[in-house]
């Protein structure tokens, strides 16, 4: 067990903290400033759900200092709570551990989103809200370089933290050790650890030291087994490279890296440009891995990349080639069979696109950038919507 340092900053609520303290540890915290507490964390994950709660109520500010990772996490508190009625009223931001395997057990699919701005990430929180849906908000490493990193994970946590609907503050395709340290280091609940394009060995070895050290957080990890066609980040596959996921090799994977979800590979493909002819999933692989492997299950690369979306963007001067993607049908027989989780970025890209583009040529006189990203916005919400539709979340916040 590692040994942790816990510094309790300073707090807004003395006594609360005092009387939560010693409810939970049997002891009375000396609540001051800088106070600060060696302990062996023999009950570490008690002791951090403890932690937790006590955050969640008044506590300011704690420093996690892992002495054994060397690793130093400011968490804020989630929520100033001033009772246990706004506890109960409010949710916070979670990991998927608390909303995929309900998911999986009762048969939806819950959507993560990409984002990588302030109208992106208002869009698919309120697309949550209005239809009472748990929401994950992702960020690739792309856009957490495009935007800063302490930029976008605040931003992100400030939308989500006012909302009552459970929000997972996602890392999408990370690629290094580095990158998931840095996003632990800045408060998101959950990362992915993307070794796909390793051999076998070499991403069981990276997933499992991710998944070892995102488990003291209580940050859940998803992995990738198989190959997607398309690029993401900076890494291309080129179609004919794709590899479909094979259901033993999901087997021991899950086993023995011990990751929280899966993303395999059965036919999708990242961007715009997914199918040569008929849209085609292989259900089959699907039904022999969800029979396999008993965690949630995450379908990358699924946006619909519908005909009109293409069109709305041509219509204002754009230049998008007519192509498909993965049509609702699919989706919904991806998650009866066994899909959790559903990946959507070019969905929003393209409606993001739409959005502006027409306002602009609407409306020639106008330069608020407010206006013309407001209406980007509202196209967003009606998009992340229809997708939570499909995936049939509504109402399992
Ligand atoms: O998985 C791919 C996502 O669409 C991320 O794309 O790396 O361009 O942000 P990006
Ligand atoms: P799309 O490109 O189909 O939206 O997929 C996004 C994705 O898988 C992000 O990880
Ligand atoms: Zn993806």
């Amino acid at each position: 067990m590692p040994t942790a340092l816990v510094i309790i900053d300073y707090t807004k609520c003395e006594p609360c903290v005092r009387a939560y303290t010693r409810a939970v540890y049997k002891e009375t915290f000396k609540v001051s400033r800088n106070y600060s507490k060696e302990c062996s964390l023999r009950k570490s994950l008690a002791f951090f759900g403890g932690l937790n709660l006590c955050i969640k109520y008044c506590v300011d500010q704690v420093v996690f200092a892992d002495l054994e990772d060397r690793l130093e996490i400011t968490l804020r508190p989630r929520f100033l709570l001033t009772s246990l009625q706004d506890l109960i009223k409010y949710k916070m931001l979670v990991s998927l551990n608390e909303i995929l395997p309900r998911a999986r057990k009762k048969g939806y699919g819950v959507g993560a989103f990409n984002t990588s701005n302030l109208e992106i990430t208002q869009a698919i929180v309120r697309a949550g809200v209005e239809l009472n849906s748990p929401i994950i908000v992702e960020t690739s490493e792309k856009a957490i370089k495009y935007a800063g990193i302490e930029n976008i994970a605040e931003m992100i946590i400030t939308i989500a933290k006012k909302v009552k609907v459970p929000v997972v503050l996602h890392l999408d395709h990370g690629r290094s050790f580095d990158i998931v340290r840095a996003c632990i280091k800045n408060h998101y609940t959950s990362v992915m650890i993307d070794g796909s394009h390793l051999p076998f060995k070499e991403n069981l070895k990276l997933t499992r030291r991710v998944v070892r050290f995102a488990h003291k957080y209580q940050v859940s990890v998803e992995a990738e087994l198989g190959r997607l066609a398309g690029i993401e980040d900076d890494i291309s596959v080129k179609r004919d490279e794709a590899i479909y996921t094979e259901p033993d090799q999901a087997k021991r994977f899950f086993e023995e890296s011990e990751c929280d979800a899966l993303a395999i590979a059965i036919g999708t493909s990242h961007g715009a440009y997914k199918f040569k002819g008929r849209p085609k999933l292989r259900i089959d692989i699907l039904k022999e891995i969800a029979n396999l492997v008993k965690i949630p299950l995450v379908l990358h690369g699924a946006s619909g990349v519908k005909r009109k979306w293409i069109n709305r963007v041509n219509r204002f001067g754009g230049r998008l080639a007519h192509t498909r993607g993965v049509p609702d049908r699919l989706i919904r027989e991806a998650v009866k069979n066994g899909i959790s989780k559903i990946n959507t970025d070019t969905d929003l890209r393209i409606a993001f696109t739409a959005g502006l583009r027409e306002y602009l040529v609407k409306h020639p006189e106008n330069f608020d950038p407010r206006k013309s990203l407001s209406y980007a916005r509202e196209l967003m919400v009606g998009v992340v919507k229809q997708r939570i539709e499909v995936f049939g979340s509504v109402n399992q916040a």
